[in-house]
This record gives structure tokens, sequence and C-alpha cells, in this order.
């Protein structure tokens, strides 16, 4: 079985994930916006990406690819501020057709966000999601940014994997 991973990051933490996934599994990786890759070639997919507000940023990609994606088995790793939970799901469930939902394998992966790193745009829809925020951890995460990356939060995609290699 061949697998290759496609992600999308904007500020490089859903790419630093990938990159991880890449040297412990040796597969490719692409990012979705550099068109040099051809989804035929893989037998099986790990897609990546992160959430920002409130959407999988790698939707549109997703749809389009659908008809070679959904034949196959699918690894999907999202990156996020907020943990595994309903509203995590509630965000896939708006961004991804409920034909890929019900398939992929999800692995939650928690991301960063400094804030010094963000463009000024992103930074005053923060400020301002900040404000409205009801939940106070959420708020100040939102206001100050937060570093979550864990390599070895990679470990259940690392056996998932393994699985489809053995099968
Ligand atoms: C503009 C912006 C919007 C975000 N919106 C959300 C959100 O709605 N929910 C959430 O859990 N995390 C949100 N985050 C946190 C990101 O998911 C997190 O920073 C992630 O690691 C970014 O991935 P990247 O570095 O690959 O771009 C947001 C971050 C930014 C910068």
């Amino acid at each position: 079985m061949r697998g290759a991973i496609f992600y999308q990051s904007k500020y490089g933490s859903t790419k630093q994930y990938a990159r991880w996934i890449a040297e412990a599994t040796g597969l490719p990786m692409f990012n979705v916006k550099d068109r040099n890759y051809d989804p035929d070639l893989y037998d099986y997919f790990i897609i990546g990406s992160p959430i920002l507000y409130f959407k999988l940023s790698i939707r549109k990609w997703i749809k389009k690819y659908l008809p070679q994606i959904n034949t196959k088995p699918v690894i999907f790793f999202s990156v996020s501020g907020a943990p595994a939970g309903e509203k995590l799901n509630e965000w896939i469930a708006n961004s991804l057709p409920e034909s890929f939902i019900s398939k992929m394998h999800h692995v939650a992966l928690k991301g960063r966000q400094i804030r010094s790193k963000l463009s000024w745009f992103d930074r005053m829809m923060l400020f301002i999601g900040s404000k409205f925020n009801k939940d106070p951890e959420a708020s100040k995460e939102e206001l100050e940014g937060f570093d979550y990356m864990d390599k070895k939060s990679i470990n259940p995609i690392l056996e998932l994997v393994e699985q489809f290699k053995a099968a």
C-alpha cells in the first residue's frame, strides 16, 4: 500500500506535524497549494488541516478531490487551539461532507498560535473574538496565543499507518 500526506498550513504548525509524520513513516508530503501531486498514485491518505475561524482550511481541496480520496482509507488530522470534543466535531461537521467524515479516522492535534507572528488582520480578529468568547480559557488563548505542539501526539497516526501497511 502506497500512502501520502497532504496538508495545508497557514502559520506552520500543521506543516510541522506533517513533517514529523513524514520522517516517522517515510511517506511523501505535499502542500495542497503546490499542485505537484497526483492523488491517483496513492492507496491511502493522511490529510491534515488547521481550524481557522471555526472551519477547516483544507475543506475546498477535500471537496474537489472527494471522488479520488473517498474510495480509499483516510487518516485525517485536525490542528486547533480547541481540544478534541463537541466544539471541534461541530466545526468539522460544518466543513466536510458527511460521506468523508463517516469513513475517516480522525486524530485531533493541538497546535500553536504565536501572537507576534500573526498577520495584522488575524491579530485584530482574534482580539475581537476574545472579547466575545464566553469560555475564559479560550478567550485568553485567542488573546495571548499558545503552544501545544507535541511530537508524541502523532503516535495514533503512526499506529494507523502500521495497520494500513499490514492490510
Ligand atoms: C486567525 C486564526 C483563527 C483561528 N481560529 C481557530 C478556531 O476557530 N478554533 C480553534 O480551535 N483554533 C483556532 N485557531 C488556532 C489554530 O487552529 C492553531 O493556531 C493552528 O496551530 C494553526 O495551524 P497552522 O500553524 O498550520 O496555520 C486560529 C488561529 C488563527 C491564527
